[in-house]
């Protein structure tokens, strides 16, 4: 049995896995104490991780009906992520560990995304294109195994595309995380009804959001109070279509490029449903891992953890984090 830890954001999760890639537990406690900041505060989130972890792992046990005797090997979100809020996991991870002199394995909290694929009961085996968009990454990758090394093909020169959607929905007074409530509020407007940038000029397989989210700025600022409330529904679903547009773009180049024809999305963005409807419609093999697998949580880093050489006791004992993804990315 495998035991994980994720605490790179503001969720505090802990799930149970199987070697095979069943999942026994999947625990996600959302600190839901960030919406009036209209963002994660990295002290806060830390604090909270430190209260929500010991009941989170407990549930998670509990849940799998397993006890501690009967992990082999646990494994922890290294990075990137928020410092104070990854060092709760690693700590609770080496306490964890320690003590039964069990195996740790650190996970690059990306290849976790990625990793969510390999998850039973319908694995989702590589070489496959990964795209990964979440509140704090946007990026194409070429999964060419199993392992913590894909190949990166494109990656975002500004804002992830999760962002794009949380800054959007701010602008609209929608509450923090935006995905789902712009996701929401667009389901009763019309796509067409504005156009907004997706970036096509830029070349190549990397992402920029930084001018939808301006050109969204100036829109509301031109049509005022008034009409922008009146016309909230049109705004959100002609934004939500250039996010998705600018995504597919990406994903039908990378996929012409390297002639693969299977494709897998996960991260935060992966549950809005007009892009997994958008991918659906390019003719490829398309690997959606359920919402639950596709945001932020423990499942994906059990899954990776089998891909990753784990560390012995004590060697983990001075495990640190990294908070930017450079690792994963240096590939
Ligand atoms: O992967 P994730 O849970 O955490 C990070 O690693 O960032 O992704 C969170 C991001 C947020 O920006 C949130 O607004 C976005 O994913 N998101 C969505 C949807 N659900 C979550 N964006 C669009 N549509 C959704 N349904
Ligand atoms: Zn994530």
């Amino acid at each position: 049995m495998i035991f994980a830890l994720e605490t790179s954001c503001d969720d505090t999760c802990a799930a149970v896995i199987t070697s095979a890639g069943e999942v026994r537990a999947n625990v996600i406690s959302s600190q839901g104490v960030h919406d009036r900041y209209g963002g994660v505060v990295p002290e806060i989130a830390s604090r909270h991780h430190l209260e929500l972890i010991g009941r989170v792992v407990d549930q998670a046990l509990r849940m799998a009906a397993i006890s501690l005797d009967g992990v082999d090997l646990v494994a922890v979100t290294q990075g990137p992520g928020l410092v104070a809020a990854l060092l709760v996991g690693v700590a609770t991870a080496k306490a964890i560990a320690a003590p039964f002199e069990l195996p740790l394995a650190p996970v690059d909290h990306l290849h976790g995304h990625i990793a969510a694929s390999f998850l039973a009961p319908f694995p989702f085996e590589p070489p496959f294109l990964s795209l990964i968009a979440s509140g704090g990454h946007t990026l194409l990758a070429h999964v060419v195994d199993h392992g913590p090394r894909p190949r990166l093909l494109g990656q975002t020169l500004d804002d992830a595309a999760g962002e794009a959607f949380d800054k959007g929905a701010r602008l609209l007074g929608l509450g923090y995380p935006g995905g789902p409530a712009l996701e929401r509020l667009a389901r009763g407007g019309d796509p067409a009804a504005f156009r907004f940038p997706t970036a096509a000029r830029l070349e190549g397989l990397d992402f920029s959001f930084a001018g939808l989210k301006t050109a969204l700025l100036y829109r509301v600022r031109e049509l005022g109070d008034e009409e922008t409330a009146r016309r909230r529904a049109d705004l959100a679903a002609s934004y939500q279509d250039a996010i998705v547009e600018s995504l597919a773009i990406r994903v039908e180049r990378a996929l012409a490029q390297t002639g693969i024809g299977r494709l897998s999305i996960g991260g935060g963005v992966a549950a809005n449903g007009p892009l997994r409807r958008r991918l659906g419609e390019l003719g490829v093999e398309l690997d959606v891992p359920p919402p639950a697998l596709c945001t932020d949580n423990a499942a994906m880093i059990a899954s990776a953890a089998r891909f990753v050489e784990p560390l012995p006791y004590p060697e983990y004992l001075t495990l640190e984090v990294y908070a930017s993804g450079e690792r994963l990315l240096a590939a």
